[in-house]
């Protein structure tokens, strides 16, 4: 009764590590080609289609389509979630985007059986500053996260970090209802990530453990609500979010982000896996 939570950690060979590593590659290359093709004009059922094309072009499964929450299974490859929406909108003919929108992006693709998410916001042409800033503090946010992974010892660390970051960089609501997560040989496994919390909390970081680190902030309240769809989360307050995720692993000698196309040595630096910095050696 008075044993403490035991979170059923999937732990990764390195072996298994690469096979991650391959199916975050993939996810990276859809968000190039989404990045690209994300203009005024165009739907995010058309940014869905050139997802799934890219995703099955890799030998890859889009691990979001027929995911199922309760809800029913979910109808896309990608959850293109703008404005207020802060994540799961499903892409639509409908939603065609306009200039000034910021629309985030969230892929999932399973490779080998090993899955790959990641996501990240895309200003729509000219948008306001505020937003910018907004993206740029749930990117920061996510990487003092991914930092702080290569330097805590426990789970919370990561928390604390995302938190402290977003506090830093102003006035954001920290959506509390959703989090990162564990990934491997399932999208989403043990343990929940908050985005938020005390550092000395949670299970101890091990080698082999990866996690998808995902903040979401608002530039209103935190609160959030589900549409009839049973999928779009939204602000209460109508306020605009933000949304950032990569996958990472845990190595014996630091940090790989495995859905960044440089492993994340450009931000991380010394704190980088090693295997992450080989692989930019042997392809540069
Ligand atoms: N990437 C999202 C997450 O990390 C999952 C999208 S939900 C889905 O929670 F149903 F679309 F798959
Ligand atoms: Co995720």
């Amino acid at each position: 009764m008075f044993r403490r939570r035991r979170w059923a950690i999937q732990l990764k060979t390195p072996d298994q590590i690469v096979k991650m590593r391959a199916a975050g590659l993939v996810v990276a290359e859809v968000h190039r080609t989404v990045r690209e093709a994300a203009a005024p004009g165009v739907s995010t059922a058309e940014l869905d289609r050139i997802a799934e094309d890219v995703i099955r072009g890799a030998g890859a499964v889009p691990s979001f389509k027929g995911y199922d929450i309760g809800s029913g299974p979910y109808p896309a490859s990608i959850c293109s979630s703008l404005n207020d929406q802060v994540v799961h909108a499903i892409p639509s003919k409908e939603a065609v985007l306009a200039e000034g929108d910021l629309l985030s992006v969230d892929v999932g693709a399973v490779l080998d059986g090993w899955h790959g998410d990641a996501a990240i916001t895309i200003e729509v042409g000219e948008v306001r500053p505020e937003l910018t800033a907004l993206r740029e503090a749930c990117e920061a946010s996510m990487w003092a996260g991914i930092r702080a992974a290569a330097t805590v010892r426990r789970l919370g660390g990561i928390s604390n970090a995302i938190e402290r970051s977003v506090e830093s960089s102003g006035e954001y609501g920290i959506v509390t209802g959703f989090g990162g997560h564990g990934i491997g040989t399932e999208m989403h496994q043990d343990p929940h990530v908050l985005n938020y919390g005390d550092p000395n909390t949670g299970p101890k970081l091990r080698t082999g453990m990866c996690l998808a680190i995902e903040p979401m902030i608002t530039l209103g309240d935190p609160d959030t609500a589900e549409l009839d769809d049973g999928w779009t989360i939204v602000t209460d307050d109508g306020s605009i979010a933000a949304h950032t995720e990569h996958s990472i692993a845990i190595c014996e000698d630091g940090v790989w982000v495995l859905t960044a196309p440089d492993g994340g040595v450009g931000m991380l630096g010394e704190l980088t896996a090693s295997a992450a910095r080989a692989e930019l050696l042997a392809v540069s």
